[in-house]
């Protein structure tokens, strides 16, 4: 009696203290379980958020086609550029088509005689802004043009400030003709003026006068790009494309989510209409609320995968809708040979037709694939068992080696793999980090295809560190489970300041910076610290704030321990003990932790971010403080 009140009084000490009091944790180290999924964390992508456009994809001209799919005259981002006291306007030619894909063009009409010293032209100014950076040295600009009226050059191409006075950058076409013809330059920025980065620019190609009323211009594809990641031509930006590289992601699902369905069938990522020449790729109107130009198609989002060295996983389009259309069975053949060919321009050889036409398109080497996703969110349509049925049959009478992923539980046929989303708010993760433990381990493989803690979201509130620890706590059970859970990737990945449909996103940015959120944070820092196998762990700590995994990585013979501490207090572990190990040779302790409400933001973007120490500890024994809302990994050396 007198004991027990001794120990309550403690405990409501150490309550006040913040303190949890005298936990213990066992790493069985002597007990080893399954092994850990070797492709366990990755990504996923979608064009949401614009994503895709103005983000990873690295074109910096916005509407560079006119976006064709819209049958309106849309000049989105382009403006006319005249000197004072000149006239003349720009418009959407019907008349001047640069080719059957892109039936249009961008006209630039003279309207009143240019003086010499005089100019006019049209200016593009991107994703809300062109960027400069430092690292930016040079960018390829390249467009078609033609021109009426006697006008036969020379074009002006240049980078300069919104205002006009600042030329950073400036190109020469020396001469144009009467029919399109594409044109290449080079625009190299004078290092002297880019002293920090800048969105306040425009791109402008503009003619020198003396010009007469009779001039008119024609343009199409204006493109240009900064320096890409791995130097790809058509490629990614390098800030974005190389946080997801550092992540070391095993896997990369495109192309959505939504974004595969579209707002109807006709807006579906038709994958045909991605591929080659970009004066040949339409674009399309996407479900988010803006027009894809496809730049990042299906050959950009492989090499993408190869570049990173990640598992393809392709989401392809089975006949269903967000507005809820569905392609009734008898209907389905198009589509079914649709998704046939995407397979084979990915694995295909040479001699096949689609392996072929990749090869064209400049990848003759076949990729890898072995997971394709029958849809996305099946759930919201009811016939998912018919069309489940009928992709599941033709894909694997055709490719026998893919491995299924369904999207909705349906009884028509196998389900080798499911995929799950979670869109939680605060406190649901921890509450549900046990979801896998007593699934059956006979039944289907578990892919977690879209997960994140959405708390407190506004355009201001990006994922906050409580909420990157809710995350964490569910996917210390996802590793736990990684004998059934075979993948899991974090959703949506990016966000473009301008442009928040959803949120949270791991990574945010605008034309010239990027961060990554505390919640990217631990997705990396899963990813990156990995073992082979999994090491059960046993804690008397307080599950509902305390949560924990371990494993073994046999290439590097060290020990694995992942900690989460979800609660506002410190939570002491008195003893952490390594069963079956007699002492070690210490190791790192990486640390992601930060206050409640803590968030990154283009101002202070590490502000919470991992730090490494070594742990000097070689007893097989010691205590551990996980501090308020943190992330702890140990890896101990054998
Ligand atoms: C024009 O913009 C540049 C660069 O943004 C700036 O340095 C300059 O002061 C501006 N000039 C005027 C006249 O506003
Ligand atoms: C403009 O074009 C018309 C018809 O082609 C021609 O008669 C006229 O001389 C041209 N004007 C100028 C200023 O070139
Ligand atoms: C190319 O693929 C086709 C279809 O799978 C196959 O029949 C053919 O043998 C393959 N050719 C080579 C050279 O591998
Ligand atoms: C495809 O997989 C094989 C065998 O695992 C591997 O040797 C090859 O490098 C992979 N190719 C690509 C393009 O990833
Ligand atoms: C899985 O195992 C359980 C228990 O042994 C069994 O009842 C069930 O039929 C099995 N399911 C499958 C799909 O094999
Ligand atoms: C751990 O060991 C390293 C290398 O011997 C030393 O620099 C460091 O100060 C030690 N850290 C602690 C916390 O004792």
């Amino acid at each position: 009696m007198g004991l027990l009140r001794i120990i309550s009084a403690l405990t409501v000490l150490a309550a006040v203290l913040g303190l949890t009091y005298g936990s213990v944790l066992n790493v069985n180290y002597n007990q080893p379980g399954h092994d850990v999924s070797p492709i366990l964390w990755g990504i996923f992508f979608e064009e949401i958020n614009h994503a895709g456009d103005g983000g990873l994809y690295a074109e910096l001209i916005k509407n560079r086609a006119l976006s064709p799919k819209r049958h309106g005259s849309n000049l989105d981002g382009y403006a006319v550029v005249k000197s004072e006291g000149v006239d003349g306007r720009i418009y959407v030619s019907r008349e001047n088509p640069l080719n059957s894909v892109l039936d249009t063009s961008l006209r630039v009409n003279v309207d009143s005689n240019v003086a010499a010293g005089q100019r006019i032209g049209v200016s593009n100014n991107g994703y809300w802004g062109i960027p400069t950076r430092p690292d930016y040295t040079s960018y390829k600009a390249s467009f078609y043009a033609k021109a009426v009226g006697g006008f036969t050059g020379p074009l002006t191409v240049q980078i300069e400030s919104t205002n006009g006075s600042v030329v950073y950058a400036t190109a020469q076409v020396p001469s144009i003709t009467e029919e399109f013809q594409k044109y290449e330059v080079t625009l190299t920025p004078t290092p002297a003026l880019i002293q920090t980065p800048s969105l306040d620019n425009v791109f402008t190609i503009t003619a020198n006068g003396p010009l007469t009323t009779n001039v008119s211009i024609f343009f199409n594809v204006i493109s240009l790009f900064p320096p890409t990641f791995k130097n790809r031509p058509n490629g990614l930006r390098t800030d974005l494309a190389q946080k997801l590289a550092d992540a070391k992601p095993s896997f990369f699902r495109f192309p959505g989510g939504n974004f595969l369905e579209g707002a109807t069938i006709e807006e579906r990522f038709a994958w045909e209409d991605t591929i080659g020449d970009i004066a040949q790729r339409p674009g399309h109107m996407g479900p988010w609320g803006y027009y894809s130009t496809d730049g990042l198609g299906l050959l950009e989002y492989l090499e993408f995968a190869e570049d990173l060295n990640a598992e393809i996983v392709l989401g392809v389009f089975t006949g269903y809708a967000l507005n809820g259309e569905s392609v009734p069975p008898e209907e389905m053949g198009p589509y079914i040979d649709s998704v046939l060919n995407e397979i084979e321009y990915i694995i295909g050889n040479t001699s096949t037709t689609w392996g072929a036409r990749r090869a064209a398109d400049g990848h003759p080497e076949p990729f890898n694939l072995t997971y394709v996703e029958i849809g996305n969110e099946d759930w919201i349509s009811n016939d998912y068992h018919l069309r489940y049925a009928i992709f599941y049959d033709s894909i694997l009478a055709r490719y026998p080696q893919m491995e299924i992923i369904a999207t909705q539980v349906v009884d028509s046929r196998p389900i080798p793999v499911i995929d799950d989303h979670f869109y939680p708010g605060f406190g649901w993760f921890p509450d549900n980090h046990r979801y896998y433990d007593n699934a059956p381990r006979n039944g289907s493989k578990i892919f977690v295809g879209e997960y994140a803690t959405r708390d407190n979201i506004s355009p201001e509130e990006y994922a906050n560190t409580a909420a990157a620890m809710d995350d964490a706590a569910f996917m210390t059970g996802i590793e736990r489970n990684s004998d059934i859970v075979i993948m899991a990737c974090y959703a949506p990945l990016f966000g473009h300041l301008n442009n928040l449909a959803w949120q949270p996103d791991g990574i945010y940015f605008n034309g010239v910076q990027s961060f990554a959120t505390p919640a990217w944070w631990v997705q990396h820092l899963f990813s990156v610290i990995r073992g082979d196998t999994y090491i059960p762990t046993t804690s008397d700590a307080d599950e509902q704030k305390f949560f924990h995994v371990a494993s073994r990585n046999s290439d590097t013979n060290t020990l694995i321990l992942k900690m989460v501490n979800t609660d506002q207090n410190d939570i002491q572990i008195e003893t952490v003990t390594l069963e079956g190990v007699t002492s070690t040779r210490g190791g790192t302790l990486t640390v992601l932790t930060g206050g409640r409400w803590d968030q990154n933001e283009l101002a202070e973007p590490l502000r919470v971010s991992p730090k490494s120490q070594a742990f000097n500890v070689t007893s097989n024994s010691f205590s551990y403080t996980a501090p308020a809302f943190s992330l702890s990994i140990l890896e101990i050396q054998l």
